[in-house]
């Protein structure tokens, strides 16, 4: 076996977004040795994409919130197909997980009484999202960095993982190659924690950025891990729509929470329109009702922009098709019309979303503070992921564990907004400290000499055969997006799910043709080449997982199967790899849920 620089670690944890920096302080603090691999530079990660708040019943703002509403919350926005244990313990330990950061130096942005101040987002009952202006998930990547780097941590940065090593019945490290000299390094470790974040890069419009590939869905399942929930895909309905090289950058629903409205090109606040049964009741009736609800009146209902996500990018999607669209295809985000209501709106509007002013003056050439925005939905998060138990975040394989994005079960059909940054702080401890508890209580498997040898020889095929004749992976690529995003988007149906996997089949063949001239130094073809593998999984299981589940509801709508179908909403769907190779699907019931906690969904209506 040829000889690799080799590093040894009792936890080795693949991304530092939000999720594996909290595991990496967590496994740290219990006194074991850590390695984080970053495939890009650190403090770079689509925590930062969560910009307008983490979800945490604190109670700072509206004194009726608390965990059992914040479960009850999340649980109806996914549709009731959200593990419920992980529900109830997100919101159990979101505020304490908040508070601990706030210790630790994040800077929120404070009610007049100095406590943190929290703002309405979609689903979400009372103001809930602590936050720090429009750059939440910012603060808390920095929070958690300067935390993590006095605990001893190991960063290895620009450092990509290809597959996942297994021995013994168990994960034991992880091959991996530098981006920049392409030199191969193998990670040994008694647990493996991935957070590698989402797969948005599967899809021609994201906010994703060129990371998010589904790196750890796709190392887990062909490790032997389970893929749960695949078919859900959230498309934020907010992304800039124009200039063309923006296409998809986030817009917060923070815009919305401080009192943003949603118009069509007539003017129209289209939103009234859209109101699911399941939240009339707790919908505004009219403009002036939802913006006292902006303003905090405890009386009053929230207005229809603050729906659930996948109701508010159908909605836009519906106007578009219409004919009652933005020029670039939208819609209207209107907040300077709070010059209506707010004495200096534009100070007020600046202080409370900088991030978006100096986005929209530097990519589009407009001032929030005078004109609506364009806007449309954006491939912004998989509820889907790898499926770990809920109170410790490990996978069927021994010493594997998920959190955050690439982790499933909360979520459900539908995430609400700020419940991915209280997600990976709950979810990313626990899972450092079940991997450090694994740890402790195994020792080192040895590495297995013809694996080691079998992942560099698959990460070096992009280089065999002839380099002139070869497939171009930045083709695959696009084709792949253009796929998904017109076949497996916002509206499914039967026959194009179909025609996505004979695609997906067809670019697999071509992908493994992939080639990429030169040599290893700073070839972002050969990454390329090396990330269409990862692409093509998490684009099989989603579209797989669409086709299998006949209903509509949270964010898979099938337009052949537009209802909600109550036996659907008895089972979760489960993707393997069989021993075949091919990717096989399974039903599996969603366990009864227990009576205190039904209870609280019935009492919250
Ligand atoms: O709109 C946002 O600020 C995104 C938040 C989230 O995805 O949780």
């Amino acid at each position: 076996m040829p000889e690799f620089p080799t590093h040894e670690y009792d936890v080795l944890i693949i991304g530092a977004g939000g999720a594996g920096l909290r595991a990496a302080v967590e496994a740290a603090g219990q006194g074991v040795t850590v390695g984080v691999i970053c495939k890009s530079l650190l403090g770079k990660a689509h925590t930062v994409m969560a910009e307008g708040g983490a979800a945490a019943a604190l109670a700072n703002v509206d004194e009726r919130d608390g965990w059992r509403v914040h479960f009850a919350d999340t649980m109806r926005g996914g549709q009731y197909l959200s593990n419920w244990k992980m529900a109830e313990i997100h919101a159990k330990e979101a505020p304490d997980r908040i508070r601990e950061l706030e210790a630790w130096g994040a800077l929120f942005d404070r009610t007049e009484d100095g406590r943190i101040l929290q703002r309405n987002f979609g689903g979400h009952a009372y103001p809930r999202l602590a936050h720090v202006g429009d750059r939440t998930g910012l603060e808390m990547i920095r929070a958690l960095q300067d935390h993590g780097v006095h605990q001893g941590i190991d960063f290895q940065m620009e450092c990509t993982v290809t597959r996942l090593l297994l021995a013994g019945g168990r994960v034991v490290g992880a091959f991996a190659y530098d981006r920049d000299r392409g030199r191969f390094r193998v990670f040994h470790a008694k647990a493996v924690v991935v957070a590698t974040g989402g797969l948005g890069k599967a899809f021609r419009i994201t906010s994703n950025s060129w990371e998010g590939t589904g790196d750890g869905h796709a190392l887990a399942y062909e490790a032997g891990a389970e893929l749960l929930d695949m078919e859900f895909v959230q498309f934020h309905p907010t992304g800039m729509v124009w200039p063309p090289s923006v296409r998809g950058i986030l817009v917060t629903e923070g815009v919305r929470g401080e009192g943003g409205v949603l118009r069509n090109s007539e003017g129209e606040r289209f939103m009234f329109d859209n109101v699911p049964e399941l939240y009339k009741s707790q919908t505004a009736d009219t403009e002036e009702e939802g913006w006292r609800y902006c303003t905090g009146d405890p009386n009053a209902r929230r207005p229809p922009e603050l729906l659930t996500r996948d109701h508010v990018a159908r909605s836009i999607l519906k106007e578009v098709e219409e004919g009652r669209g933005s020029p670039h295809g939208g819609a209207f985000l209107d907040i300077a019309w709070l010059r209506e209501k707010i004495p200096n709106h534009a100070d007020h509007i600046k202080r409370k979303l900088p991030s978006m002013y100096h986005q929209f003056k530097q990519l589009a050439d407009l001032d929030i503070t005078e004109e609506p925005m364009e806007v449309g939905p954006t491939t912004h998060y998989a509820m889907g992921g790898v499926r770990v138990d809920a109170e410790t975040q490990m996978s069927v394989v021994p010493g594997l564990f998920a959190a955050g994005e690439c982790a499933a079960g909360l979520h459900g059909a539908n995430r609400l907004g700020g419940n991915s940054l209280s997600d990976l702080l709950v979810f990313g401890m626990r899972a450092g400290e079940h991997a450090a508890r694994f740890a402790r209580e195994n020792g080192l498997e040895g590495l297995d000499d013809a694996a080691v040898a079998g992942a560099a020889e698959a990460a070096l095929a992009p280089f065999e055969g002839d380099q002139t004749a070869g497939e171009n992976p930045y083709q695959i690529q696009y084709d792949l997006q253009d796929i998904m995003q017109d076949r497996v988007g916002i509206i499914r149906d039967g026959s194009k799910l179909e025609s996505a996997l004979e695609g997906i089949a067809q670019l697999r063949a071509r992908a493994k043709a992939a080639s990429a001239p030169g040599s290893r130094e700073y070839n972002s073809g050969w990454h390329t080449a090396l990330d269409l593998g990862h692409l093509l999984t998490v684009a099989e299981a989603i579209a797989r997982a669409a086709l299998e589940r006949e209903e509509s509801r949270g964010a898979q709508t099938r337009d052949d199967f537009p209802d909600k179908d109550p036996e659907w909403g008895k089972v979760n769907l489960v993707l393997t790899k069989g021993e075949s190779g091919q990717m096989e699907i399974e039903r599996v019931p969603i366990p009864p849920i227990t009576e205190d906690l039904a209870q609280i969904i019935e009492e919250m209506g």
